[in-house]
Formats: C-alpha cells, structure tokens, sequence
C-alpha cells in the first residue's frame, strides 16, 4: 500500500512506546533506516522490538543541546517525526489555580518541536518530509478539566507546523491530531474501571464504534510521510471524534 522506504534515512523522536514505536516498526518494515530516540531507560527493549536497520539513540527533546547533538550525530535525515511527551497528567490545573512554572511546563511540548526541527532543518533531504504530532483537543476542546495550557501547546506545533510547511518548502511539513489513542502512554495508569467505561464510551459515542490505537495513528502518519502531494496538513486521526 506504501511506496517502499528503501534507502531512505527515517529519525523519530519519542520512539520508546506508543504511536512513534508503532511508526519505527511500520517504517523499518518499508524498508528504511529508522533511528528510535527518547531519553533512555527504554530505548533497549524499544530497539529490541523492531525488527530491521535500527539504531537507538538517547536524547532528552527537553535539553537544546541534547537535541543538537543527536542531530550531528544522526547526519542527513529524509524524514523527521517529532513526537515528545512530558508529564502531562502532572502538568494539568483549573486555570484559576494554576501555577506559572505548571503553564510554563505545559508549553515543553511545543518547545521540545521547535528544538528537533532547529537542530535537524539544515539535515533534511529537499524531498524529504516533517511530520509533528499535535492532538484533536485543539480541534475539539476536552471537557478533561485542567488541559487548557495542554491545549494551547497543542495549537501552537499545529500552527508551527503550517507554517514551516511554507517556510521550508519543498521539504514537507504535516501534523498529526490523534484522538484517544490507548495503547500508549498517555493511558497507561488507568484503572481497570476508568478503561472499562472509556472503551464503553469509545463503542457507543466514536462514528468508528472503538477507541484508537497506536497502529491506526501509524498508518496515518506512513501516508504523510510517503504522499508526495501532502504538505501544510493538520490530519485529524480520531475515530470521527470531532464530527460527534
Ligand atoms: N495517546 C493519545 O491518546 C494521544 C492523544 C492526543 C495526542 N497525543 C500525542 O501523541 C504523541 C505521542 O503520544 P503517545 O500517546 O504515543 O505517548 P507515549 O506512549 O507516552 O510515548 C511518548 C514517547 O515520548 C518519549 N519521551 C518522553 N519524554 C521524553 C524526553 N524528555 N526526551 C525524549 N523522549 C521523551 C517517551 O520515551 P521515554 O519515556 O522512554 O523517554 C516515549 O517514547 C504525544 O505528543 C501526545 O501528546 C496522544
């Protein structure tokens, strides 16, 4: 279904679970040299279970010199795919109550976009593509209390995105806006009970009738990065959340 990624040099910032683990393995599996990055602990067992040309390499997105030395290090780059999380659950508060250095925080997501771009710009192939990772809150505020700064870091690589599209043209800039992706981190401490009535939600209110997962998000990002055509494209993937 995708065009073969043979001979081209794929770098993914945050690869040690979740969508981007997903996309190590679908890109390696066309063919590519797909270098895994996080911040380390897992980075082995992530290597372990993506099968082809892989190399794993610690960085901390938070740190602009760790960022800049894993760019000198990696050389030329066809496709970049940006995605970092801090400690979001730790970072969220009723706006009234909400401490600066905890909005301060909320925005690292957006910082940690800018730094990987910055450092890897001047390395990505002229045909070559950059895919960021936004989320549908901003298409579709989250009545999840306390996400507002969340949100707005959000926006701001969705925009971030859109514009480099026409400032780094021919290079191709596209974000993605995944919906409630559950096979991730994001949703690894739930309870039993709050996975339960989640998956019941998922069933009866998505038009997809199921929560996502980290391979559906993964298909998408594949088209973005393979589709010559595509550029400046904030792709909601959200099982029709939006459209409820
Ligand atoms: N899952 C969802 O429902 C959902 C919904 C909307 C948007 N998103 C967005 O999708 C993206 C991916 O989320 P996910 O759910 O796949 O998350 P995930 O499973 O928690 O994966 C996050 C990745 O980021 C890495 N990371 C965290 N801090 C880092 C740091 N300081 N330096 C380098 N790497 C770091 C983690 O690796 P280490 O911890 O090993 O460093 C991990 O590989 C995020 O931007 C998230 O906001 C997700």
């Amino acid at each position: 279904m995708f065009q073969s990624l043979s001979g081209k040099k794929v770098v993914i910032i945050g690869a040690s679970a979740g969508i981007d683990l997903a996309v190590a393995k679908k890109t390696a599996e066309l063919g590519a040299s797909v270098v895994i990055s996080c911040s380390g602990n897992k980075l082995n067992q992530a290597m372990e279970s993506v099968s082809g040309q892989i190399e794993a390499l610690a960085v901390d997105i938070l740190n602009e010199d760790s960022v800049n030395a894993l760019f000198e290090q990696v050389g030329k780059v066809d496709h970049l795919i940006v995605t970092s999380v801090a400690e979001q659950k730790l970072l969220r508060s009723p706006i009234a109550d909400m401490a600066t250095e905890t909005a301060q925080r909320g925005m690292e997501k957006f910082w940690a976009t800018f730094f990987a771009v910055r450092a890897s710009v001047k390395n990505i192939a002229q045909d070559g593509s950059i895919t960021l990772t936004s989320s549908i809150s901003i298409f579709k505020p989250s009545k999840l209390g306390g996400i507002s700064v969340l949100s707005a870091a959000n926006g701001a690589v969705a925009v971030f995105g859109r514009t480099l599209a026409a400032e780094l043209a021919p290079i191709r800039v596209n974000v993605i806006a995944p919906g409630v992706v559950v096979d991730t981190g994001v949703w690894s401490n739930q309870s039993e009970s709050e996975r339960s009535a989640l998956e019941k939600w998922g069933s009866e209110a998505l038009p997809v009738q199921h929560l996502g997962q980290a391979e559906e998000v993964a298909q998408a990002v594949l088209s973005l990065i393979t589709n010559t055509y595509l550029t400046g494209v904030i792709l909601p993937v959200d099982g029709g959340l939006t459209v409820m």
